[in-house]
């Protein structure tokens, strides 16, 4: 079929293997650029060429849209295009995304102005032409800064567009812009695909952003990370060798074989170095083969060797047939090479907007040529920089380069070489695309309105769920020391409580220590909890980035989230029920223990719901320990333990109510005295604690028979004057069952994870305004 073999090496490691045999031809000749020896020869150097042979893992190898098909036993419906008539046109671009006039500013507020959570949020009317002009009817210290101006490109697919400038330039703000992660009516301007305006549903399915830290769990290896990640985006109706295949040809597309079992690794543990990380994560957003992948600085903080690597597979990514669009800091002249597109900003304008190559005589007529052994971005950019520093600022250049770029295309025109648009309408080059054995998550359904095609969640909710716990669970284990500690915390507080409450009798003495037992006891579960703060606070990055581009459903991952932290709750709560009932004498027997050990496990589901919840919250763990310290201090002062319900002020008594130590308090306390038999002041010990407690004994019996007389019964030193029931009056405690008391519990815990799931909903937007 080849005629020439290096070719045909280049194209097994470029290409999944998912590509057809019978579509080759086409492929080849229309999305790889003529210079394919080029590439073997640099994926030679870079050693990527030493890959297994691809196709013998999968002889036939049909694309995975025909795969899909094939499973639902549908006729295939891409076959609308007609593919001698593509083959005619080698430089038939199916997708070019292009964007013209982007302008977005925000409200800067003053020094006096009111902090930015006051408004600052709203979408300006009005944008000034230049920067930190206030507006009309705005207040005097607020100001609208200019973040883009105006600014226009081209990106085509096969390419790389790099977005430079220096730090502070507008680059990320750019990408985001790009990326639908502006909100509509902030961002002025236009971008299309092929022509056609993008809605955010569909960017979201074709594309992929690559933000500029690696969020990854780091006790994962580089496999596992990327065989989630399938799972989450690679739709059900493919088998699971095949993500295993798709994973595996993913591992060698970014070179990571030799790194594909050791662990992410953070801090603490060693992992893979920083460039193999940087492509990990690369990898995690392009496992279904976008068509369009944004990436926001994915060179900063590597060293040139590393840069280069991950440039380089975003370079064989864009040859499938993508467009990659990405801002750099400093690129060093090896990567240069492999940029198709550089767009330079200063201050949100565009200073230059062209090939590498064109560099040399833009400066050259701008009056700045580019000395010979000078590097041409770093000449540029310290250009800039310079003219951002003089009084004129950089509108000269940014001139320059309006009447540059007309200049061109008018070049352009009269040598006929006009900039290549697309000739396929954004459906017929999704569809291409998909044939292709792009897009892989899409392509499960035989509609061609594109919204269809591509479904918003590759797999049912179930099987979110499924993977979700299968992952921390895996993370769990690879991290015991965290279950550990919290399992030392749990025993240690039970054994001081045991050897503190050693035993206790049911004197009046008795059931005050007992009272106080329950309380601080009860707490303490509440306080175990708040170790699972940090959790989701740590967390929560990963689930925006998995969330932004529908990985999974937000509900599968709060039901996740709770069904793996049962188990583990229960040995808790096994723990300090057994550790406490028996050593402190609690009462009720087998069926007491087992009331006492479900109230824990509810206190500890009640609490840790809790705890999820304010993580969800609050930014940060300090903060978040802080709140969490305080609130319950507060759920116990109002539980009824210090001051009784009925001493508790009218406009206090809200609290406890909500108070979510009360329930169980009340729960065990139910379970301690619901004995309406059992005596806890008898005869004289009706005196313990009064006064008359250190009186002779004989004292005491006379007073008592006295007593008795006034009363009109009679009183001896073995009459039962108070009862368990009599205690729980005292107590205030009438109002619920225990078993009521026990729900209740149950029921807060699933009432805050509600809430998680509505804060998550509302707080994870992900977008700028
Ligand atoms: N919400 C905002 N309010 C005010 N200034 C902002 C806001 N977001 C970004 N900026 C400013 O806009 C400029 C461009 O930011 P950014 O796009 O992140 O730059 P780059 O990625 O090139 O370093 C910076 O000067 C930054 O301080
Ligand atoms: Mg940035």
């Amino acid at each position: 079929m080849y005629d020439d073999m290096t070719f045909s090496h280049s194209l097994k490691s470029l290409y999944t293997l998912f590509t057809p045999n019978n579509q080759q031809t086409y492929t080849s000749q229309l999305f790889l650029p003529p210079n394919h020896n080029f590439i073997s020869n640099m994926s030679a150097r870079i050693g990527v060429a030493d890959l297994p042979e691809l196709t013998e893992l999968a002889p036939a190898s049909p694309t995975l849209a025909e795969l899909l098909q094939y499973d639902e036993k549908m006729p295939p419906p891409h076959h609308v295009l007609e593919m001698n008539q593509m083959k005619n046109e080698p430089h038939a671009y199916p997708f070019v995304l292009s964007f013209t006039n982007l302008t977005y500013s925000v409200k800067v507020r003053g020094k006096f102005g009111l902090p930015d959570v006051f408004g600052a949020r709203k979408t300006p009317e009005s944008v000034p032409a230049t920067v930190a002009e206030p507006v009309r009817g705005e207040k005097l210290f607020s100001k609208n800064k200019v973040l883009l101006n105006e600014v226009s490109g081209v990106a085509k697919d096969g390419e790389i567009m790099a977005v430079l400038g220096a730090s502070g330039s507008g680059k990320s703000t750019l990408i985001d812009a790009l990326a639908n992660r502006i909100a509509k009516g902030s961002l002025k301007g236009e971008i299309t695909l092929n022509g056609e305006q993008l809605d955010s549903k569909m960017l979201k399915v074709i594309s992929a952003y690559v933000m500029q830290d690696d969020l990854l769990y780091p006790m994962l290896t580089v496999e596992e990370t990327l065989m989630f990640a399938a799972e989450f985006r690679l739709p059900r109706t493919l088998s699971k060798s095949k993500k295993k295949q798709r994973v595996q040809a993913l591992i060698d597309q970014l070179g990571l074989r030799n790194a594909a079992n050791t662990v992410i690794g953070d801090e603490g543990h060693r992992g893979v170095s920083g460039g193999e990380r940087r492509r990990v994560s690369i990898g995690t957003d392009i496992i279904h083969d976008p068509i369009i992948l944004f990436l926001d600085e994915p060179t900063s903080g590597l060293d040139s060797t590393s840069a280069y690597m991950v440039v380089k597979v975003l370079q064989r990514i864009a040859q499938t047939g993508s467009i990659v669009i990405m801002s750099v800091h400093q690129p060093s002249y090896r990567l240069l090479g492999l940029l198709d597109r550089l767009l330079f900003l200063s201050r949100g304008q565009t200073v230059y907007s062209g090939s590498p190559s064109n560099l040399l005589s833009f400066f050259a007529d701008f009056g700045h040529p580019i000395p010979d052994k000078e590097n041409r971005t770093e000449f540029a950019l310290d250009l800039i920089r310079e003219l951002e520093g003089s009084p004129g600022g950089t509108k000269s250049l940014v001139e320059f380069n309006k009447s540059w770029q007309v200049l061109k295309r008018s070049r352009r025109a009269v040598t006929g070489n006009e900039t290549p648009t697309h000739n396929l309408s954004l459906k017929e080059a999704i569809s291409a695309s998909i044939s292709r054995g792009k897009l892989v998550s899409g392509a499960t359904s035989t509609d061609v309105n594109p919204n269809n095609m591509v479904p918003s969640f590759a797999n049912p909710m179930w099987m979110e769920i499924l993977v979700l716990s299968k992952r921390s669970i895996k993370n769990s284990f690879r991290m015991p020391e965290i279950f550990a500690t919290r399992l030392g915390a749990v025993v240690v507080t039970g054994f001081i409580l045991a050897t503190m409450f050693w035993k206790l009798d049911n004197s009046p003495r008795g059931v005050r220590e007992r009272l106080g037992f329950f309380a601080f006891a009860m707490s303490t579960t509440f306080y175990t909890c708040a170790d699972a703060l940090p959790i989701f606070i740590q967390e929560r990055f990963i689930f925006m980035r998995e969330t932004a581009y529908n990985a999974y459903r937000r509900s599968s991952y709060v039901l996740s989230n709770s069904l793996v932290s049962i188990p583990s709750l229960i040995c808790l709560s096994i723990a300090l029920a057994i550790i406490t009932f028996w050593s402190v004498g609690l009462d009720g027997g087998a069926s007491g223990f087992l009331f006492y050990f479900l109230i824990i496990l509810a206190s500890f589901w009640a609490g840790s719901s809790f705890v999820t919840f304010l993580s969800a919250v609050v930014p940060h763990v300090m903060i978040g320990y802080v709140i969490v310290v305080a609130i319950l201090a507060y759920f116990l002062l109002f539980s009824g333990f210090f001051i009784n319900r009925d001493r508790i002020p009218d406009y206090w008594i809200w609290f406890h109510y909500i108070s979510l130590v009360k329930y169980p308090y009340e729960a065990v306390l139910h379970n301690e005295f619901q004995d309406p038999t059992k005596c806890f002041v008898r005869g004289t010990q009706i005196f313990d604690g009064s006064p008359l407690a250190l009186a002779d004994e004989s004292l005491k019996l006379k007073m008592l028979e006295n007593m008795g007389e006034t009363l009109g019964f009679k009183i001896t030193a073995t009459t039962c004057l108070t009862t368990g029931s009599d205690l729980l009056k005292q107590q205030g405690v009438t109002e619920l069952a225990k078993w009521d008391c026990l729900l209740i519990t149950v029921a807060w815990g699933f009432f805050f994870r509600i809430l998680f799931y509505f804060c998550l909903l509302l707080g994870s937007k992900n977008k700028r305004r």
